[in-house]
C-alpha cells in the first residue's frame, strides 16, 4: 500500500533518550515508521513523559497490576493487538518480555544493549555493571549492539554493532556517557536497516 508507515512500539523503563534519538530519526530521515505506543513499567517515567508531549499513546504496564503471569503477557499482547504494533523497539526496558510475546513477534523485536554482545550480556549485565565489567576485563574496546529477541536475554541474533574506544583513564561513568552516545547513532541506524534494508 502507498505511504504505508511501519507501525512501532517502543518498550522503556527509563529516562528514553534511545526512544528519544529514534523519534527524532524518523522525522530527520523521513524513515517510513511511526510511534503508536510507547509502554513502560513505570508510570512517570521520562519515556512516558516524552511520548505525551508528542502525541503518542502510553500505556503503564507492570506485572505487578496482575495476579498471574498469564493475564500480564495476556494484557501485553492485547495492547500491542488493539494498536496494530508491526515492530517492538526495546530502549532500556529492565523486564524481560514474555515468552508468549516473543512468539506472536519472532524478528520483530529489537533490543539495543550498550556493549558488544556476544560479550557482556544475559542477567544481571544493565546500566553500570556492563561498564564496570568491561574495565575490570581490561577491555581496550566496547560499544553498543542492536539486537533481534529471542526468549534468552541478550541472545538473539545481532542486526549491527558500533565500537567504542575505552581510554585509559576511563571511569564506568565516562565509558558509559560516550557508549550512550554510541547507541543514540546506533539505533536509529539499526531501525533504518531494519525498514529499508540499508544503514546511512
Ligand atoms: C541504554 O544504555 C540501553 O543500552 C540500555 O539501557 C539504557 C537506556 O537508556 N538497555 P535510555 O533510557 O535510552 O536513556
Amino acid at each position: 500500500m502507498a505511504n504505508h508507515k511501519t507501525r512501532l512500539a517502543v518498550f522503556c523503563s527509563g529516562t528514553g533518550t534511545n526512544f528519544q534519538s529514534l523519534y527524532n530519526a524518523i522525522d530527520e530521515r523521513a524513515l517510513p515508521a511511526e510511534f503508536v505506543l510507547c509502554l513502560s513499567n513505570r508510570s512517570e517515567s521520562g519515556a512516558i513523559i516524552f511520548a505525551r508531549q508528542h502525541g503518542i499513546p502510553t500505556i503503564h504496564l507492570s506485572e505487578k497490576q496482575y495476579d498471574t503471569h498469564e493475564e500480564f503477557s495476556g494484557a501485553m499482547l492485547k495492547t500491542l493487538e488493539d494498536h496494530s504494533v508491526d515492530y517492538i523497539l526495546l530502549a532500556g526496558y529492565l523486564r524481560k518480555i514474555p515468552e508468549s510475546v516473543v512468539d506472536a513477534y519472532t524478528f520483530r523485536i529489537l533490543n539495543i544493549h550498550p556493549a558488544l554482545l556476544p560479550n557482556f550480556g544475559g542477567e544481571g549485565m544493565y546500566g553500570i555493571n556492563v561498564h564496570k565489567a568491561v574495565l575490570e576485563a581490561g577491555c581496550r574496546e566496547s560499544g553498543a549492539t542492536v539486537h533481534y529477541v529471542d526468549p534468552e536475554y541478550d541472545k538473539g541474533p545481532i542486526l549491527l554493532q558500533k565500537k567504542v574506544e575505552v581510554m585509559p583513564d576511563d571511569t564506568p561513568e565516562s565509558l558509559a556517557e560516550r557508549v550512550l552516545a554510541c547507541e543514540h547513532e546506533l539505533y536509529p541506524d539499526a531501525l533504518e536497516k531494519l525498514l529499508l534494508g540499508s544503514e546511512s
